[in-house]
């Protein structure tokens, strides 16, 4: 086959370090995925920004719907970010037009995932999102794939790298909340609106799409119980320390006998348990289901090139899949799909 065309939109601490990545390893790549990866077109809002890349060869655009719309690629990657707006406007742009789309985006996906891997489907395309859900960590291939078959009882666990940043160097090192924040940003671990890290909310996106996965159900990102960590003193964090916790931002999803639960919100966690021991910008996501038992993924949950190793493994895939191959469920199963398969349990 020859080489796949990538067009990046978005190149920021995600998207240069993509650019960097596969330009850095081209010929690796093209024997681990079978064929050149090349990027021919990128989109951004400033042109004259030096991002460490050398952008010669790949065609600029401005608009990233226009890129998306017109540009010489098979796959668009969305690395800009947000619910709506330019984001949303190519991605549904670029599978209108039958590429495939890889994306990072939680809000988005939380906001309009299920229709647009309805649309994606449609065109036959591919949509993956890897990095949406936990950075680097292979969270949703586990649900996807390896995971097949399982019946899940339970997701959960940290997967707010920024959070976790936070409440672990104001408990180390003492230091005040907002100074931790601002290291986060400086790194670019947090969301361009970083009270959506906080507040909760990118944790309540990265839930929603592993409950889909999880459980076949639709999108309810509005219904999840919602607390983030804005109020967590160094205080609350000593008198947990004293009774034993360590205190942690938690992502819950849980079958329950009323239905399915999610909730968001700090926790008090045993300071003995594995969970308690995940630092930093790591990230850490428990999967309970019954054949295979417990299973716990820990990894780097935010960061350019984490990310980036998980948004080049969704290319890879699309370099190595058929034309027209299509992947069922993308996203949201049918609930009343699996209904006869819940009702026997
Ligand atoms: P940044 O804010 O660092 O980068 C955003 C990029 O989008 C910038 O290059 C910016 O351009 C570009 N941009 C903004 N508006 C437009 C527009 N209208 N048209 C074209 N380009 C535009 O974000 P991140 O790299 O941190 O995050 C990107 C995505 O990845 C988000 O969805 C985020 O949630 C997700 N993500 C991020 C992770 C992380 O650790 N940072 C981890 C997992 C997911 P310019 O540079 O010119 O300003
Ligand atoms: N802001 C997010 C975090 C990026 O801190 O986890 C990774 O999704």
């Amino acid at each position: 086959a020859g080489a796949l065309k990538v067009g990046i939109a978005g190149l920021g601490t995600v998207g240069s370090s993509l650019a960097r990545i596969i330009t850095g390893r081209a010929n690796e790549l093209s024997v681990t995925c079978g064929r050149a990866i090349e990027i021919t077109a990128v989109s951004a809002r400033d042109r004259s920004r030096d991002r460490g890349i050398d952008l010669s060869g790949m065609a600029w655009f401005e608009s990233a719907e226009e890129m998306a719309a017109r540009a010489d690629i098979d796959v668009l990657v969305e690395l800009i970010g947000g619910a709506e707006g330019p984001a949303e406007r190519a991605v549904r742009a670029a599978l209108d037009r039958g590429l495939h789309v890889v994306t990072a985006n939680k809000a988005l996906l939380a906001r309009h995932g299920v229709e647009l891997a309805a649309l994606a489907e449609k065109k036959g395309v591919l949509l993956n999102f890897e990095a949406a859900v936990a950075g680097g960590i292979p969270v949703i291939k586990a649900l996807r794939e390896s995971l097949t078959g399982n019946r899940i009882s339970r997701v959960y666990g940290i997967m707010n790298g920024t959070c976790n940043y936070i409440l672990t160097r104001m408990e180390k090192e003492g230091l005040s909340f907002q100074d931790c924040l601002t290291e986060a940003q400086r790194l670019g671990y947090a969301e361009a609106d970083p009270t959506f890290d906080i507040e909760g909310n990118d944790t309540a996106h990265k839930l929603a799409i592993l409950t889909t996965l999880a459980f076949g159900t639709q999108i309810a990102a509005d219904e999840i119980y919602l607390e983030g960590i804005s109020n967590i003193s160094i205080e609350d964090i000593e008198a947990a320390a004293d009774l034993g916790y360590r205190i942690k931002l938690l992502g819950v999803a849980q079958q329950t006998d009323s239905g399915i639960e999610q909730r968001v919100h700090p926790t008090m966690v045993p300071r003995d348990s594995v969970i308690a021991q995940v630092d930093g910008v790591t990230n850490a996501v428990a999967i309970e289901s019954d054949i295979l038992g417990e299973l716990l993924m820990v990894g780097p949950g935010a960061g350019g090139d984490a990310t980036a190793s998980a948004v080049l493994g969704d290319i890879a895939d699309i370099a190595k899949s058929r034309p027209g191959e299509q992947r069922v469920p993308v996203l949201g199963t049918p609930a009343e799909a699996l209904e006869p398969y819940r009702r026997a349990r």
